[in-house]
């Protein structure tokens, strides 16, 4: 068994600890400054206790909130002990990569900005009407239009709200629905602000495997078997494989759902106006479930808008946490939104965009398939490719005037692999920067070998 050495939490820089607020602060400054390694335990809560002259109660409450924070986990085996903490941790995983001058940024996930609609014009033919405070969350017209479309395409959608963008719908899903330290299914590799997110919610991820079909069957079965409380799938434009729910893969996962009943179940369907395919949803079989759409890619991140549908509890859940902060999703933005929605012209910009972010990838797949590098890219804005070693291939490809970026941000078991963002990657580039992976993928390749990390 385990025996704890350490003679102090290093409180001795924190003398004042009376309250379990004070030793959450004390022991989260201790992590900060990087004087726990990653997996080591916090001290038993009786001993701490007893060192700091506080209750039980108290530190079992300080470890709570250390676990609220992401900066610790707890089971009961283990107790409570220290995650492993990402640069990101500290900086934002979202900030950008600065880019230096005259390298292509292939690394962002974004789309591109050439090919959003301009929301000025919309904006100034809207027949505005203002929100005022005791508005409800949605605006009538927008959200009357979204469940109609959400419904054409086969998600229940009965009750629905809005969000300020996905990953703020899921957050808000997850916090009103699950115990801190509860396991939620993740696809791997998948979206980094996600895993982020749910690192630094207090979660514990499973990863989740994913084909180009989507989250794999026996994935999700494992993943709900191992006691993930909620799942949250990628309908289409996986970030960052591309994969799409296929009609067979939606009636798999349907299956392994209806055996899981009260599992929270979220699916994020965040390229709105760009579906490449159709929508085949798996939400519904559970009776616990959140459909969110953002019209982040489509028409621009900016808009920080997405639709919430979902069984009764979860939508009124989601109403509440809004309503008792912002109080609204902004009406402007809402009716700007389904302004866009209703335009024609915007409706056959965005089908071409559409088009184009499938040549673009296309082209960069089909010239790494000519250099022997077979990726699947079904849908999206990226092409994820498996590589020796990560940091190895991103800096020869830098060198050569490439910006991807590297897996490691997306994953947690899945091998090594670069993102490489195609949204504004010109076709006629395609071949160029083909090449560029090939050589950066061997340099990467023989690294990988010598240093074991390769598979
Ligand atoms: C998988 C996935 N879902 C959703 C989004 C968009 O989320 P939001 O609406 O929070 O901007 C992104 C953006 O990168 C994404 O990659």
């Amino acid at each position: 068994m385990y025996c704890y050495n350490r003679p102090s939490v290093a409180l001795q820089d924190y003398p004042t600890v009376r309250t379990a607020a004070d030793l959450a602060e004390a022991i989260e400054r201790s992590i900060r400054q990087g004087s726990f390694a990653a997996g080591e335990p916090l001290p038993p809560i009786r001993q701490l206790a007893e060192q700091v002259g506080l209750s039980a109660g108290t530190v079992a409450s300080a470890y709570r909130v250390l676990n609220t924070r992401g900066l610790t986990a707890s089971d009961r085996r283990r107790g409570t002990w220290v995650r492993e903490l990402r640069k990101e941790d500290l900086a934002p995983v979202r900030q950008a990569i600065p880019v230096p001058a005259g390298v292509v940024d292939c690394s962002s996930g974004n789309p591109d900005p050439r090919l959003l609609p301009d929301p000025v014009p919309a904006v100034a033919g809207l027949a505005y009407e203002p929100a005022m405070y005791g508005s409800p969350v949605a605006h009538p017209g927008f959200i009357a239009e979204s469940r109609r479309r959400l419904k054409r395409d086969g998600v229940p959608a009965e009750h629905a709200t809005v969000t300020f963008g996905a990953l703020d719908g899921i957050a808000r899903m997850l916090a009103s629905n699950l115990a801190p330290g509860d396991r939620v299914a993740l696809e791997d590799p998948g979206w980094a602000a996600l895993i982020d997110l749910v690192e630094r919610l207090g979660y514990t991820a499973v990863p989740t495997a994913v084909d180009p079909e989507g989250p794999t069957t026996d994935g999700v079965w494992q993943s709900l078997a191992a006691g993930a409380k909620a799942i949250v799938v990628t309908a289409r434009a996986q970030n960052p494989t591309g994969a799409a729910i296929s009609k067979r893969r939606a009636g798999e996962l349907r299956e392994v759902f209806s055996r899981y009943p009260g599992r929270l179940v979220i699916e994020d369907d965040h390229a709105c106006g760009l579906a490449e395919v159709a929508l085949h949803p798996v939400v519904g079989p559970t009776g616990r479930y959140g459909f969110l759409r953002s019209l982040a890619k489509g028409y621009g991140p900016d808009l920080r808008l997405a639709v919430a549908a979902g069984d009764a509890t979860t939508v009124a859940r989601l109403e509440s946490s809004v309503i008792a902060g912002a109080g609204w999703v902004s009406h402007l933005v809402q009716q700007l939104a389904l302004a866009l929605w209703q335009d024609p012209a915007v409706s056959s910009q965005l089908a071409a965009a559409s088009s184009l972010y499938r040549q673009r990838r296309a082209a960069l797949c089909a010239e790494l398939a000519a250099r022997g590098i077979d990726v699947a890219a079904p849908t999206g804005l990226n092409v994820w490719i498996p590589v020796g070693d990560e940091a190895t291939a991103v800096s020869a490809l830098l060198a050569r005037g490439w910006l991807v970026a590297p897996g490691g941000r997306f994953r947690m078991v899945s091998g090594p692999a670069i993102r490489v963002t195609t949204a504004a990657l010109d076709t006629d580039r395609a071949a160029e920067c083909a090449t560029a992976i090939a050589e950066a993928s061997a340099a990467a390749a023989s690294k990988g070998r010598h240093s074991g990390s390769g598979g």
